[in-house]
């Protein structure tokens, strides 16, 4: 079954039958004023904190057939009486003649044919604006003249998301709506959006003359509130009732008459919903949105910075869903996913959820150094502020202001209150950062480390060098009986919650990694000392690593307080993990046939068709002590589900083993793109990748959810265009060592690196997957695999020959 199709030419994906699967969504701005717009038009927006300052109410587990936020009513005046649709298939769910959701990048054009009238609406955020835009086009294709209105609507929330499902009395008490008029007769609907620390005030206007309006959402229903979004009653009347709600469930609806549209004839509207402190000062802003021009004008201006995001890294690979995701989706949502964090989804609702995680922004970061690095080092900064004096992290904060916590460790007082792996990740990300840019006077930045009581400890601060030793510093002490780093509350998987004492074999290797990083960074600075010292902690672990975890097959993945292993052949459930395999080759510290047989058993125990699995078999009911992996059946998110965000992982394994046929066969398993054909069983959006996707211990197995906000976006396309490509920064230059499917006879990649365009064309005449025989840069043969920095703003050719 299919729902839609690719649209490469217009970077868009173009939804063809509204009622998808589960809801698909498309972002539209970003946290400073931002949120998604699903298939339907439905609009979830806020401006900044999602948990705290929510502008339209959209609750994701309404049918799916149900209003939410924010529509668009038409309605043709018949000799019976009205007859009244949306344009957005729901929520009258008319019979559509045509229906396409664009799906676009930063935007989202809904174009749909009913009764004869067809609908163009392109909904979006300006760059740097705070007002959603919905660009509004009707024109009648009836051979007949019609009489038109068009009723665009949206449902204000509380600005607590929270507050507006739990408190019936308080919420509506504080709700207030009041209407404007200016001498064109332009109507602007307000809602005061009390706020607990600074008021605001939500409109929504348009640029067309206003008939009336309604405020109160049982009064726009009507029959006493007993009626549905589907039917309102309201306009069944010529007009609105122009009520300023008091209290209540509080709608703007602004009534347009458009009077007669001919057969050809079209009418254009422009709708602006925003937050303001003050009416008079936002005036300005909305007369210039009033203007198509400057509507356009925004919509080019957005459409260009899209492109120049994507133009930095643009590849011809022989695989065209490969294309499409690294061309287009996958770096797209890297850019998503680093923005929003895991803040605002359809699974996830702010902060009082999750908010800005350490552990992930750091790995999502790393997805859009290509593309906007200075982006990249803004969140770094931030993310650099809630370290802690002893190197250890926050585990995750609120962007707006800057508070953070120690995530669920919160909750259970018998386990350690901190995560083993969180401080690790940014130092990937500062390393990539700076092979990227070059940047090394980053280091010295000062940045505070985090503490809560201020007043009493004076901020300690330390610059961006320092902030990274102590995160080595931290896991070389807080080691266990193995000599292991300890596991915290948790490492990567949140949901392995042993009693303290526990030991982590995931973090033991990203330590590993952190380690290496560290020791090239230092040595490229000059430091021989610490790089000796470093170099002696990664052989101890490594040391460790071999001697205490491999199980004859595979890797262990935890020992637990006891000393018992977790992930070994001994174990009934949770036999094998596959981060413990695919990371102990990533930290360099598996000798080559171990590897080979972790990745043989990887691909014996945890692959399928739809992924690999991160664990097998899944724990069968809730065990306390072992913590949230238990809660889920077998073959469900970490419990033996196929968990993305890991497979990648296994993918970069291949890649170092020379293995470029399973690294791209695990590639394409999981490649949305591919799935496209038979949305039906995965249900979610083939335009990004979800965080999960149901194993085949489960009874619902290639199930998808969680789509958007995850960390597979960034190592997906880490593994692909570093590891699979094998095109990798380094602080001397491009580094071009790809591994690939025999069957490739080359590829081409363009790359902006450095201020340099360096045009790649890699060809592979002996089908082989790994091995660089010659170099040619500009004509010349160039000893090693390391471009040369340029800084020239010029383009140069590139010439890779593969061979043994
Ligand atoms: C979720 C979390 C991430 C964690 C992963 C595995 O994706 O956002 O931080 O590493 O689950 O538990």
């Amino acid at each position: 079954m299919e729902y839609g199709y690719f649209d490469n030419e217009n970077k868009e994906y173009v939804i063809t039958d509204p009622r998808t699967p589960v809801t698909w969504i498309n972002y539209i701005g970003n946290l400073k004023f931002g949120g998604f717009v699903d298939q339907t038009g439905g609009a979830l927006i806020c401006k900044g904190d999602p948990a705290l300052n929510r502008i339209i109410k959209y609750i994701p587990q309404l049918p799916n057939g149900d209003f939410k936020g924010e529509t668009l009513y038409l309605r043709v005046k018949e000799t019976t009486g009205y007859k009244v649709f949306s344009p957005f298939y729901t929520p009258t769910l008319d019979k559509y003649d045509l229906y396409q959701c664009h799906v676009g990048l930063g935007y989202t054009k809904i174009i749909s044919k009913f009764y004869g009238i067809r609908t163009e609406v392109t909904i979006f955020v300006p760059l740097d604006e705070e007002r959603e835009i919905r660009d509004i086009t009707i024109t009648n294709n009836n051979k007949d003249s019609v009489m038109l209105d068009i009723i665009p609507v949206v449902e204000y929330t509380h600005f607590d998301a929270l507050k507006q499902l739990t408190n019936a009395d308080w919420v509506p008490q504080t709700m207030q709506s009041k209407a404007y008029k200016n001498q064109d007769g332009y109507n602007i609907l307000t809602q005061y959006a009390f706020m607990k620390k600074n008021n605001g005030i939500n409109y929504f206007t348009s640029n067309h003359p206003v008939a009336s309006f309604e405020t109160d959402r049982k009064r726009f229903l009507g029959n006493n509130g007993y009626s549905s979004w589907s039917k309102p009653y309201s306009l069944m009347q010529e007009n609105l009732t122009n009520y300023e709600a008091f209290r209540g469930d509080n709608i703007a609806a602004l009534m347009h008459h458009l009077g007669e549209l001919k057969p050809g004839e079209s009418r254009r509207i422009i709708t602006q919903l925003g937050q303001c402190s003050d009416l008079i000062v936002e005036q300005q802003a909305i007369e210039k949105y009033r203007d198509e021009k400057n509507v356009e004008k925004a919509f080019g201006d957005l459409k260009k910075f899209w492109n120049t995001f994507l133009d930095n890294i643009i590849v011809d690979t022989p695989d065209d869903a490969m294309n499409t995701m690294l061309n287009i989706h996958n770096p797209r949502q890297c850019y998503i996913t680093k923005n929003w964090s895991r803040d605002l989804s359809l699974y996830q609702l702010g902060f009082g959820g999750r908010g800005i995680g350490f552990r992930d922004s750091s790995q999502d970061v790393m997805g859009i150094l290509g593309h906007a690095p200075e982006d990249g080092r803004e969140l770094i900064e931030k993310l650099l502020h809630v370290q802690k004096r002893d190197g250890s992290a926050m585990h995750q904060f609120n962007i707006t202001t800057m508070e953070a916590n120690a995530g669920d460790s919160r909750e259970k007082e018998d386990r350690p209150d901190y995560y083993s792996d969180d401080h690790l990740w940014i130092i990937l990300a500062v390393c990539s950062y700076i092979k990227e840019t070059g940047n090394f006077d980053f280091l010295m930045k000062e940045i505070p480390f985090y503490d809560k009581d201020k007043e009493e400890n004076p901020l300690e601060s330390a610059n961006v060098l320092e902030h990274l030793k102590r995160s080595i510093e931290f896991t070389r002490k807080d080691t266990g009986d193995h000599g292991l780093p300890l596991l915290g509350f948790a490492d990567w998987n949140d949901t392995v919650n042993l009693p303290t004492g526990a030991e982590s074999i995931f973090t033991a290797n990203l330590f590993g990694l952190a380690l290496k990083e560290m020791i090239e960074l230092l040595s490229y600075l000059g430091d021989a000392s610490t790089v000796q010292e470093y170099k002696m902690c990664y052989k101890l672990m490594q040391d460790n690593l071999n001697k205490y975890c491999w199980d004859g097959e595979w890797y262990v993945r935890y020992f637990d307080h006891n000393g018992e292993a977790l992930g070994s052949r001994k174990n009934q459930h949770g036999k094998i993990y596959a981060n413990a395999q695919s990371w102990s080759i990533i930290s360099g510290f598996a000798p080559f046939e171990r590897a080979i047989k972790a990745l043989n058993s990887v691909n014996k125990y945890l692959s399928t068709e739809h992924g690999i699995k991160l664990s097998y078999p899944g724990y069968n009911g809730y065990n306390p002590e072992k913590g949230g992996i238990t809660s889920y059946p077998p073959g469900a998110k970490e419990n033996g589900g196929i968990f993305l965000h890991s497979n990648p992982w296994v993918m970069i394994a291949e890649t170092i083993v020379g293995n470029g046929d399973l690294a791209f066969q695990y590639y394409n398993q999981i490649n949305p793109v591919k799935k496209n054909m038979k949305v039906g069983e995965y249900e979610c959006e083939p335009y990004c990748y979800p965080q999960n996707i149901l194993g085949d211990e489960h009874p619902e197995f290639g199930l998808g959810r969680n789509t958007w906000l995850s960390g597979t976006a960034s190592w997906v396309y880490q593994a692909a265009i570093k590891f699979i490509l094998g095109i990798q920064p380094t602080y001397k230059g491009l580094n071009i060592n790809p591994c690939i499917p025999k069957t490739w006879k080359g590829f081409k990649v363009t790359r902006t690196f450095r201020n340099a365009i360096y045009e790649i064309e890699v060809n592979n005449p002996d089908n082989i997957c790994k091995g660089v025989k010659q170099v040619i840069v500009d004509g010349v043969l160039i000893d090693g695999e390391i471009i040369p920095i340029f800084n020239d703003r010029k383009k140069h050719e590139v010439k890779i020959l593969m061979g043994q």
